[in-house]
């Protein structure tokens, strides 16, 4: 059997699989469909320093090959989100909480209050959020500022410190770049895109935030154009995600560069998903005769040079 161990910094991962954030809750949809043991880590939904009640309805529309979601990261705050996180520990398998906040004292405060107890794996920092002091620009536009926002950060965990990248920039390297030498251990991409729906009857957008992020199978050559670009940019660990529903999907983001994958919107149409694309890793492996999953990462690039 073919070794699907991967480290994220300090983090090990008995497999890379992981649902994305805000598509698996804390799980307790999908733990009835398989053992969520299997799964390499539980990324859990954006966690903030108090509830967030999220954006008003419409809040999600079907688009071709994907879906547009403007939840507007509700969730019930970190103090109740921490005895959530307290019931994954029964999977035994890491547990990743996804940080947000609209100032950098609102994620100091998530992290601080999570690190009262040992129960974290790693955090999973989502930059794609309305900065209220630069504006409502989103952190994850400027690399100054997400230097500034993981310099804050660093010093309050010796956990595995993971930068979620947002695709709407004109240079998603630069992001990187100012993520790892803020002290980043590893870095996620991407999030979602922005774009939009109209309904053409009611003539008006069918979100009422007007605008939303677009994920599912729509995304994937961008997200893994840019994971590419980013593994050529640093020498941190990146997690690949963005339009992963198969094992081919999957193996494709790793051939590119990333070290794990992340799954979002096809737990949606396939709740099993995330244990069949281990299974049809290993499947992968198997069949050319390797003998782990890191021997593959980044091996499309060594294909290029080698022509080249
Ligand atoms: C309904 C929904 C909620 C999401 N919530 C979050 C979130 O809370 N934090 C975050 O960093 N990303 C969030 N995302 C983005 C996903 O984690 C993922 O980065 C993105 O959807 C691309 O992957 P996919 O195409 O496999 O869905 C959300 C996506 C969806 C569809």
């Amino acid at each position: 059997m073919p070794d699907l161990t991967v480290s994220l910094g300090k983090l090990v991962l008995k497999n890379p699989v992981m649902p994305a954030s805000g598509c698996f809750g804390y799980g307790e949809e999908y733990a009835p469909f398989y053992d969520l043991s299997s799964l390499g880590a539980i990324v859990v939904k954006g966690t903030t320093a108090k509830p967030w009640q999220g954006n008003a309805p419409q809040r999600i529309v079907e688009t071709p090959a994907g879906m547009l979601n403007a939840i507007g990261l509700q969730n019930p705050g970190v103090v109740a989100a921490k005895a959530k996180i307290s019931q994954l520990l029964r999977y035994r398998t890491p547990v990743i909480v996804n940080v947000s906040g609209h100032s950098i004292e609102e994620y100091k405060k998530v992290i601080s209050v999570l690190e009262e107890e040992n129960t974290v794996a790693a955090y999973e920092i989502n930059i794609s959020c309305p900065n209220v002091k630069a504006g409502g620009m989103t952190f994850g536009t400027d690399p100054d500022i997400v230097n500034k926002l993981i310099t804050a950060l660093r010093p309050l965990t010796e956990k595995t410190l993971i930068v979620k990248l947002s695709p709407n920039v004109t240079d998603i390297t630069e992001i990187a770049v100012a993520a790892e030498s803020a002290g980043a251990d590893a870095l996620s991409l991407i999030n979602t895109l922005v774009g939009m729906a109209i309904d053409i009857e009611k003539k008006r957008p069918v979100l009422a935030n007007i605008t939303g992020g677009l994920s599912g199978p729509a995304v994937k050559p961008v997200a893994l154009r840019m994971v590419w670009q980013v593994t050529d940019a640093v020498n941190i660990p990146v997690i690949g995600m963005g339009g992963i529903s198969s094992a081919e999907d999957a193996v494709e983001f790793i051939l590119a560069g990333a070290t794990a994958v992340a799954i979002g919107a096809a737990n949606f149409v396939n709740p099993t998903v995330c244990p069949e694309v281990v299974a049809g890793i290993e499947e992968y492996l198997s069949s050319y005769n390797y003998t782990s999953v890191r021997e593959i990462v980044g091996l499309a690039k060594r294909t290029v040079n080698t022509q080249s």
